[in-house]
């Protein structure tokens, strides 16, 4: 377990954090009273927090599945979130278990449980990075122990983008992924889902602005926006698409006909 600040990283409780609310919403206990207050208060005002962060949990499994099963055998998870299994490891490693995955979150409390993440099987392997994704050179640099950027590696940023500004805002997420992407070899995949404010577009504008309020930069983005991420790769069937629609299984189909999910989700490869 590695990262820039690890050893001073220290839980804050005294303000929300997003892998603490997501965790509430997901029904977890690794949450503190501040987190369940923003959570309680973005749901009342976007009723599609719930079944949302559920569909986007098993979108990440999934496109797990999808990647692994299409011989992808090395796997860099940034913005991992507080662990709910099936974990990422645990998918990829279900199917082959000699995979090497790579997880990353600037969270202290994602830190607090690495350790649960790190049961990989005897073949594969599992590491933990504590860094932020603004950080691109500390997270190439560490993850190169584990994984072999010469080889298809599959890249998830998966309910992470929305918590970073466009250029104007200082953080110019486009150009950060592409940092990224550019350091993959051709093969690789690149798995993304975030928030949208194109399906009820009111709500999610109230929930952002809890999110701002609460300290945390939130910023949904359009069909385009979101799709503008693979430029220069080749999506992967059915393209991008609200998440629950992204290669259904019954369960998905069920969350569907719950109703609407603001995320758009896709998985591209590198040519
Ligand atoms: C909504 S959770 C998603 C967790 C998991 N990827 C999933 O989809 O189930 C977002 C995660 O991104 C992490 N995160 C937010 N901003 C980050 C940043 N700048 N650098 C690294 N991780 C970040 C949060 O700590 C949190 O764990």
């Amino acid at each position: 377990m590695t990262g820039s600040d690890a050893a001073s990283a220290r839980i804050d409780t005294s303000r929300p954090h997003p892998a603490r609310v997501y965790d509430w919403w997901l029904g977890g206990k690794d949450n503190y009273p501040v987190d369940e207050e923003l959570a309680r208060k973005i749901l009342a005002v976007d009723d599609t927090v719930l079944r949302g962060a559920r569909a986007n949990r098993r979108f990440m499994q999934r496109a797990t599945r999808v990647v692994a099963e299409a011989g992808i055998r090395q796997f860099l998870d940034i913005g991992t979130g507080i662990p709910t299994e099936p974990n990422l490891h645990q998918v990829a490693q279900g199917v082959a278990p000699e995979s090497r995955v790579v997880y990353a979150d600037n969270d202290p409390i994602v830190l607090r449980h690495a350790e649960a993440l790190l049961h990989g099987s005897a073949k594969g392997s599992t590491d933990y990075i504590h860094a932020d994704v603004r950080d691109p050179d500390t997270i190439l640099r560490l993850a190169a122990r584990s994984l072999d950027f010469g080889q298809p590696v599959a890249l998830s940023l998966v309910a992470l983008t929305h918590y970073l500004g466009d250029a104007a805002d200082g953080d110019d997420v486009h150009g950060l992924l592409k940092r990224y992407v550019e350091l993959l070899a051709p093969g690789s995949c690149l798995v993304l889902s975030q928030v949208t404010p194109d399906l009820n577009p009111g709500s999610i504008q109230k929930a952002a602005e809890h999110f701002r309020r609460s300290g945390t930069p939130f910023f949904p983005r359009s069909l385009a926006e979101f799709s503008r991420f693979f430029d220069g790769l080749e999506l992967l069937g059915p393209g991008v698409i609200p998440v629950s629609g992204w290669r259904p299984e019954p369960e998905d189909v069920a969350v569907q006909a719950e109703g609407i999910v603001p995320v758009y989700a896709g998985v591209a490869r590198k040519p």
